[in-house]
């Protein structure tokens, strides 16, 4: 009869496929679009373009991740702007998406977690269109209308086993700086690949190795961004709390390079990257306090009061989770409701 059993399993059926994502992509059998507005195309080929507007991101290993750039150079592709519609631009070849040419990645630390594969970096992402200067943003498959920024971006890797679409990430870059964190899909994904520090920056949300040079190394999972013990830091909270640790890592190789003998043309490549000053956001080094940028007029980073879109953005999807939480309740109270009848 139905009873606890019953109703624990249609529970957990009901979880299950809330929990579910819409579709599973590879690179080969992705449409043309993935999400209602996208700009760009999940259909990228194989061909070197560097107008494409492939928005398929790769992250593989060291010599083989992608970073979400925006489409078009000018003073307003600053990423506050343009997160809907940044594209892939990846180190490899071959992948459809635009190439990172060589000299502007100056560091990058490629770690691979029994969770997730990370890697963090510097360099002059000018070369990949962001202004001079900007403090920069965040991007991750959970905007604040349920699509992703950029809207329809596709994440791979092959570093849990065959390529697979990774569905929890999320990717914080500026002119000076990056990092990209995949996690592998399962019950610790979505908490390690957090997306809603959004002001907060490389530093605070991945703690590690920010330095020029190249190496890649196995490391430990850490905590997942907010979560101290049993508390849990929103943004806004009166309290900033510091950054966690840098998990600890091991096994690391170092490598002198990871050019893929792509230059721009007129690009001067032996001047490393251009410095801009740290400011806030993705670029802060410091990391633990939120300073909203002046020269990022970006959602992420407007000051408060005006109708921030950070804070916009973090009660959507409070919200969001509220009304999930709530319908959840209301469907598995029908479901038992039912059963007992
Ligand atoms: C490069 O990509 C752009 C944007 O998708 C496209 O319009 C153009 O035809 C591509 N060029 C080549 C040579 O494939
Ligand atoms: C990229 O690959 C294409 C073939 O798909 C080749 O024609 C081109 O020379 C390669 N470019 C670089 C910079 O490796």
């Amino acid at each position: 009869m139905p009873s606890t059993s019953g109703f624990v399993l249609l529970a957990s059926l009901f979880l299950a496929t809330t929990a579910q994502y819409s579709a599973t992509y590879l690179p080969s059998n992705a449409p043309p679009t993935t999400e209602e507005g996208q700009v760009g195309t999940n259909q990228c080929g194989t061909a070197l373009n560097q107008t494409s507007m492939c928005q398929n991101a790769y992250i593989n290993s060291l010599t083989d991740f992608c970073i979400w750039a925006p489409p078009n150079p000018g003073p307003d592709s600053v990423i506050g702007n343009t997160e809907r519609i940044e594209v892939a631009w990846c180190l490899k070849n071959g992948t459809g998406a635009r190439l990172i040419p060589d000299g502007a990645i100056t560091g990058a630390h490629f770690v691979q977690t029994p969770d997730y594969v990370q890697v963090t970096g510097t360099g002059d992402l000018t070369l990949l269109n962001i202004p001079a200067g900007d403090a920069g943003g965040e991007l991750d498959p959970h905007g604040a209308d349920g699509n992703g920024n950029p809207i329809g971006g596709l994440v791979f890797s092959t570093a849990f086993g065959p390529i697979q679409q990774i569905f929890e990430w999320t990717n914080f870059v500026a002119a000076n700086q990056f990092c990209f964190r995949a996690c592998k899909p399962g019950p610790n994904a979505a908490a390690l690949c957090e997306h809603i520090y959004d002001i907060m920056g490389c530093a605070w949300n991945m703690p590690g190795n920010y330095d020029t040079g190249f190496d890649t190394c196995k490391g430990d999972s850490g905590e997942p961004m907010g979560v101290y013990g049993a508390s849990t830091f929103h943004q806004g909270d009166a309290v900033t709390p510091p950054a966690h640790p840098a998990p600890s890592s091991s096994s690391c190789v170092t490598t002198s390079t990871i050019g893929n003998g792509f230059h721009i043309s007129g690009t001067s490549i032996s001047t490393p990257a251009a410095v801009v000053t740290p400011t806030s956001g993705a670029a802060s080094g410091s990391g633990a306090t939120p300073k909203p940028s002046a020269t990022s007029s970006t959602s992420h980073a407007s000051a408060s009061g005006t109708s921030s879109g950070a804070s916009r953005t973090l009660s959507t999807d409070n919200w969001e989770r509220a009304v999930i939480t709530v319908g959840s309740a209301v469907i598995l109270s029908i479901i038992g409701g039912l059963l007992v009848l």
